[in-house]
């Protein structure tokens, strides 16, 4: 076991090189070291771990999903004794964890690789042991977390507290339960969104849905009692449609936005061109209560991205405040946007 600074960041795969000229831009003496799998790479750190979280923090990083500390590297030989290894080795771990504060163990494995052991397996090895020596587990919203990423050779290990990682999920990605309701796989990038900016619906009693179909977005907006109109010219699935909290408009949000309407909660998830779909909410601004919250996706092209987000996001700053925009797990060639009336 040697001990190290380091950082492992994550990103989507194909947004790892936008993450990493993100960090560029506002880090300045840390180092890259290299990528150790699709979308996850390792900083070298002249600063602290926590300094360099809080530059991640301030800066609002749109395209790195999650980080975390590396303090400790560990030889391995990706073999069951690893996990042995790993456990025998819980003293460099305990110095650095807080008994006060709960804990959870979130072990990745490197992609494509063969071990003969799984995440969980290290996972649940090692929290029993900590558990034995008096370390309170919540695996669901731990106060700091032991991350472990494993490659051919190596094992990473770091121990932060959850909130300098940028998200609680092990690599920010982002795991719902199977749903036998689903009415399409977009409901999981909203509810991923709630949950990620923290939003509280609460207060909230109506709700514009543009692109609605098949309902996805619309079946979340009306979990939390919305009555929403739903706007595209596409079917909605047959249960959001008979929903008699639903009003289906059946046409363009073009043609929509020529109401007079006004709504608490604005989202849009429209498959169109970003500049197109951002001149709109431009529009719908004008339709959205002084203290309501729109959240739209950016759907990104394949070039020239870090420029066409920046300048959606100059644009949609005309008309509203920026409450957040990341590139979620859940999100493919997108970026969600979280926006509050000016
Ligand atoms: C990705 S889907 C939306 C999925 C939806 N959020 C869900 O959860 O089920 C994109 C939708 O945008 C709609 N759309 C594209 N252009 C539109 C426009 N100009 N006005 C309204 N809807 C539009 C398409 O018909 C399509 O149903």
């Amino acid at each position: 076991m040697r001990y190290v600074n380091k950082l492992i960041f994550t990103s989507d795969v194909l947004s790892s090189q936008m993450a990493l000229n993100e960090m560029n831009s506002f880090l300045e003496s840390d180092t890259f070291s290299g990528w150790i799998d699709g979308g996850v790479g390792v900083l070298s750190l002249q600063t602290s771990f926590i300094d360099t979280a809080n530059m991640f923090i301030k800066n609002q990083a749109i395209f790195v999903r999650h980080i975390c500390p590396v303090d400790f590297e560990l030889e391995i030989k990706k073999d069951i004794d690893d996990i042995k290894q790993i456990t025998d080795n819980k003293h460099n771990l305990i110095d650095k964890l807080d008994i006060n504060k709960t804990f959870s163990i979130q072990t990745r494995l490197m992609s494509d690789t063969s071990f003969t052991y799984k995440a969980s397996d290290v996972n649940k090895e090692l929290a029993n042991t900590l558990e034995k020596d008096g370390f309170n587990l919540d695996v669901k919203s731990p106060e700091q977390i032991v991350s472990i990423f494993i490659t051919e050779n190596l094992a990473f290990i770091g121990i932060s507290l959850t909130k300098y990682n940028l998200s609680n999920w092990s690599g920010g990605e982002y795991k719902f339960r199977k749903d036998e309701n689903l009415i399409s796989r977009a409901e999981f990038k909203l509810l991923e969104a709630i949950d990620v900016f923290n939003l509280d619906f609460s207060e909230y009693k109506t709700g514009l849905d543009l692109g609605a179909a098949p309902g996805g977005w619309t079946k979340v907006l009306l979990k939390y009692n919305l009555d929403v109109v739903a706007v595209d010219p596409a079917e909605l699935n047959p249960i959001i449609a008979k929903n008699p909290n639903v009003l289906h408009f059946k046409g363009l949000a073009q043609e929509y936005l020529k109401n007079n309407n006004k709504f608490d909660v604005i989202v849009n998830d429209m498959r169109m061109d970003v500049k197109e779909s951002v001149a709109l909410m431009g529009i719908a601004a004008e339709y959205l209560n002084s203290d309501g919250i729109a959240i739209m996706t950016l759907k990104l092209p394949t070039k020239k991205v870090q420029a066409i987000t920046n300048n959606s996001i100059t644009k949609l700053q005309s008309w509203y405040n920026i409450y957040g925009a990341r590139q979620l797990f859940h999100n493919r060639s997108e970026v969600t946007v979280v926006l509050k009336k000016k």
